[in-house]
Order: structure tokens, then sequence, then C-alpha cells
């Protein structure tokens, strides 16, 4: 596996393998690589003869308060899981090549409607410094195709707008969100639980999926099911920041007559802030 961690040698790799007529999936990430993102690679191997994966810790969609500085950085463990899944290269820009003017002086790419919703609503700015950054690594990197999880299912709304929206060259494909045995989604935050934290975790999936069943078997009264998923949240010693059904193609409040929805959570538990959605297509 390359690395680069400057811009002219990875363009250069790049050019080569166009040159030679292969496609370039992306699989961009923040790192703390789990079996989620080795999920994505695997889609991404499916659908490009080169892998490319990029690892930033992109500040510019952390919140002041948030866990930008301690967000878990393990690039050698990172690296072994990469090579062992076969990556061809690894991107690891600096901040002087993703912002050379500064956070505060950077171009930026607003997604409107969807970003100011559910954990745009709780997160202000999140979704522009993600929008932001994946222009910015598109144009960097300038795959055929890219893979994002559903695990983050409005975050691959944002993308999949920001690229019709923008026209950009770029496949969007979602990969399925990888869960542990007892439900809970993977995510790099997990590793900030403690043991009794971790055991509660997955009661976050359980709401979901009740919920889930309830939509499955006709029940459309949906502030009843949003409220008592929270209370079954809550009472399990979680901080629950919404709990949503959503239609699944735009986030719209949902209607009874649809036949596809999205159930979307977050909750707060010890330091971390956790997320995780459901799909039922009736
Ligand atoms: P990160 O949280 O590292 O996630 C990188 C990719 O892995 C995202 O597309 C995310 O949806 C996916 N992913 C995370 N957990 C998953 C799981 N349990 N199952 C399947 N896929 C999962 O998301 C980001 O980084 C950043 O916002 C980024 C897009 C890289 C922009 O900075």
């Amino acid at each position: 596996m390359q690395i680069f961690s400057e811009l002219q040698a990875l363009r250069q790799c790049i050019a080569a393998w166009r040159a030679a007529g292969q496609t370039i999936a992306f699989v961009p990430t923040m790192g703390n690589l789990h079996e989620g993102h080795a999920s994505l690679i695997e889609r991404a191997r499916e659908r490009g003869d080169k892998v490319v994966v990029s690892i930033y810790v992109n500040p510019l969609q952390f919140g002041l308060n948030e866990d930008w500085s301690k967000y878990p950085r393990t690039l050698e463990e990172d690296c072994a899981i990469l090579r062992a899944k076969g990556v061809d290269a690894l991107f690891t820009p600096t901040d002087a090549i993703m912002y050379p003017r500064g956070r505060e002086n950077q171009t930026i790419v607003e997604v409107p409607a969807l970003s100011n919703i559910l954990c745009g609503a709780s997160r202000p700015g999140h979704f522009r410094g993600v929008a932001t950054v994946v222009a910015k690594l598109f144009n960097l990197v300038q795959p055929d195709i890219a893979v994002f999880g559903e695990k983050d299912f409005q975050q691959l709304m944002v993308i999949r707008q920001m690229v019709a929206d923008l026209s950009v060259p770029v496949e969007i494909v979602g990969a399925e969100t990888k869960r542990a045995e007892d439900g809970l989604a993977l995510s790099s935050r997990n590793g900030y639980l403690t043991p009794e934290e971790r055991a509660q975790a997955p009661v976050i999936y359980r709401a979901l999926s009740q919920c889930a069943e309830a939509l499955k078997s006709g029940e459309r009264d949906f502030a009843r099911l949003e409220e008592q998923a929270n209370l079954m949240i809550e009472k399990v010693g979680l901080k629950p920041d919404y709990f949503k059904i959503r239609h699944g193609k735009d986030l719209h409040e949902p209607r009874a007559g649809d036949s596809y929805f999205v159930i979307l959570a977050a909750a707060f538990l010890g330091r971390a802030r956790l997320i995780d959605n459901v799909q039922v297509w009736i």
C-alpha cells in the first residue's frame, strides 16, 4: 500500500492508474478503523480496479465543544487493517493541503434544508464541514465511485445532494450498517464507553427495531411511537437527543400512506453521542 500525505505524489499515482484505464473507488474516513469501515472497503473493491482510502480527522465538522482533539488517532493499527484489506493507496492529507488559508477563510459547501435538521440541528455547522471536506477530497482523489455508510444516513443524503447539485462526476454508493452481535452499530465513538455504558448502548437499536416492527404492523401514530422510544432509551440511562420517524427518501415529516420510512436516533451516553437508524419498507 502506498501512503501519501502530499498532493503531488498522490496526483501522479492516480494519473498513472487512469492512464492505464483503471477505475478508482474511494472510501473517505476519519480513521480508528473498524469492521464498518472494512465493509466499505470491500464494497469499493467490488466496484473499482484501485481502492483509495483517506484518513483525516476533519476539524471543520466538529463543533467547538466537541471531541476533535480527543478523537482516537490510531494510524499504525489502521494501516495494518488497510494492508490486510488490500487497499492500494492511503491518503493522509495535512491541514495545509485541506485548509491552506485556515478554517476561517475556507471556501465552504453548504447543502441547504438537509443540513439543519436532526443531527444538523444538534450540531450546527457539522454538515457544512462534512460537505466541504468531501467535496475537497473528491477533487483531490478524483474517484469514479465513493462508498459511504448508511450508519450515517443523513450524511449519506447530504453527500448525494451535494454531488447532484454540483454535478460532481462521482457515483455515490451506500453500504449497510455493520453491528456488534448485540445490535450496537459499530462506531469509533463506542471506544469512549465504559463497560457499563457499553452494556446500556444497545437499547438504541432495540428501540429502533421495536419502532420498525410497529410501523410494519400498521401503527401510524408517529408521535406516540417516538415518545415510547425516547422513554425506553431514557429508562436504560441514556439521554436521548432525538428519535424521529422520517420519510426515507428526503427526511421529510412522514405521512400515514408512505411506503418507505427511516427511523433515526441520537443519544448521549457518558462521553459519547451515539447515532443509528433503521430503514423500513412497507
Ligand atoms: P467516519 O466516521 O470515519 O466514517 C467513515 C465511513 O464509514 C462513513 O461513510 C461512515 O458512514 C462509515 N461507517 C461508520 N460506521 C459504520 C458502520 N458501523 N457500518 C457501516 N459503515 C460505517 O463519516 C466520516 O468518517 C466523516 O464524516 C467523513 C465522511 C470521512 C468526512 O470527514
